[in-house]
């Protein structure tokens, strides 16, 4: 095909990105500010005009990582050179806005170092490094929302769908980073929200899951004026034809407010699952690490989700090892995971993030004491995941399918709570609730048989 004189050069996107879904969910949104450029997304980054890295900082080596990375994207960029063909490199992500000034000092053929809070800006970034020798550096909190300028989604995600409301955090975890990289608490107004779940529905998305950092703290003036919360989001959402399942992640125990709680048991669109990360089952760990709970507020509020919504199951976030941990802590983080029973949890080692209060604190853990400890709450961990998988079994469940399976004639859905569901079934089943018998629980995932003909939604 021949491009007319006014199109706009084709050009190659590799998007490589870690981390969070909300990671995911920006690398499509810097996709989709690129497309006008005549940016097509290319799955080979050797033969890509621009490649992105989307950085995770959250946890140990993020940095060192990066440049073991960027190390092997410089030899790609330097072979596209010695062809008369440029790549531009872009970092984004956490890692960008933590260390912007090391990257571009490290690595002086990145091109574009840019923060979660300026994609919006990618385009004239791109037209600056274009013209530039040095790397165009983007990392402040500018005052505009990034969210009120970034172009609609534009690319369909599929049947299950991200939805980001809410960025930034402000609760200041002796631990985190993300208060620094990702900034003040902001909420998407509802009304753009919604709009771009209709968006999502006419394009066949079946599933929402709202993600922000500190998601049920959203909160925003609803359509009539008055202040609404995630609870009445959700509410907005599920009367939305076309969705038919919602989520929400990542919440903080403080912020489940009544209004959320009541939308469990009201809902049925909200499925029956949440990941509510607790850290650590010790009062005097949780307030060392400025949690703002004790472990009795957040069994209370398990007791109170439990009775809105009896089949919903729990997950979380533990951290092993944080300064001052002692050994009756960590014991009473394992009363704590014993007391609640989880689906399924993710649990780390404590790692210094450089400019956070706990990495400059006395008392640091020895390293093999946090392997240890790491290692005992995984293995509770996992039994109850095992145990939960395999209550599963015999259940009769609606299961909203995805995509195909790997083997010839199987389809892959999504379980009330989360887990994949493999099954024999017709493609067309694909983007509609089914129901089906489960058969075996194996360690990710379950294996079903189809109960009746056709949709149950
Ligand atoms: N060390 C270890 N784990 C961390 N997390 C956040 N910061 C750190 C850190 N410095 C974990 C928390 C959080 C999850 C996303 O990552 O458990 O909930
Ligand atoms: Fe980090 Fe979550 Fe604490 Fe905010 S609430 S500082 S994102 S761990």
């Amino acid at each position: 095909m021949t491009a007319s004189p006014t199109s706009t050069p084709a050009r190659r996107l590799h998007v490589i990105t870690h981390g969070c879904q909300m990671n995911v969910y920006d690398s499509g949104r810097m996709a989709d500010v690129l497309a006008p450029l005549g940016y097509a997304p290319t799955a080979i980054p050797e033969e890509a005009d621009m490649v992105i890295l989307n950085t995770c900082h959250i946890r140990d080596r993020a940095a060192e990582k990066v440049f073991s990375e960027l190390g092997k994207l410089r030899v790609m960029k330097q072979a596209r050179e010695a062809r008369g063909e440029r790549m531009i490199l872009a970092v984004a992500g956490c890692v960008a806005q933590a260390e912007g000034a090391e990257i571009v000092a490290r690595a002086p053929f990145v091109d574009i170092v840019l923060g979660p809070q300026t994609y919006h800006r990618l385009p004239e970034m791109v037209a600056r490094a274009a013209r530039a020798g040095g790397a165009v550096i983007e990392t402040d909190f500018p005052a505009e929302q990034k969210f009120d300028f970034l172009p609609e989604a534009a690319a369909p995600q599929g049947v299950t769908a991200f939805l980001t409301v809410q960025e930034g955090c402000d609760k200041f975890c002796s631990f985190c980073v993300v208060p620094y990289t990702r900034g003040a608490e902001a909420s998407r107004p509802e009304a753009a929200i919604v709009a771009e779940a209709r968006r999502l529905a006419a394009q066949g998305t079946r599933e929402i899951t709202l993600l922000g950092q500190n998601v049920n703290a959203w909160h925003g003036a609803g359509a009539d004026g008055r202040p609404a919360t995630l609870g009445r989001l959700i509410r907005a959402i599920a009367t939305i034809p076309g969705i038919i399942r919602i989520r929400y992640t990542t919440s903080h125990p403080r912020d489940m407010d009544d209004a959320l709680i009541a939308a469990h048991a009201e809902i049925p669109a909200l499925m029956p699952f949440l990941h509510l990360p607790v850290q650590s089952g010790s009062d005097r760990m949780l307030a060392t690490m400025n949690r703002r709970h004790t472990a009795a507020e957040y069994l209370a509020t398990i007791a109170r989700l439990r009775e809105a919504r009896p089949d919903v199951a729990l997950s979380s976030d533990f951290i092993v090892g944080h300064p001052g941990e002692t050994e009756a802590d960590f014991e009473a983080t394992l009363d704590l995971v014993r007391a609640v029973g989880f689906a399924q949890a993710f649990s780390f080692k404590y790692s210094a993030r450089p400019g956070t209060p706990a990495a400059g604190a006395g008392q640091q853990v020895p390293e093999e004491v946090k392997d240890r400890r790491l290692h005992e709450l995984q293995a509770l961990l996992r039994a109850q995941t095992a145990r939960f998988n395999a209550g599963c079994v015999g259940l009769d469940i609606p299961v909203l399918v995805t995509h195909r399976g790997r083997h010839p004639g199987q389809i892959v859905g999504r379980a009330p709570w989360l887990q994949p569901v493999h099954l024999l079934g017709a493609t067309d089943l694909i983007g509609s609730e089914i129901r089906v018998r489960i058969l075996e629980a194996h360690t990710n995932s379950l294996a079903a048989t189809q109960i009746e003909e056709r949709a149950c939604a």
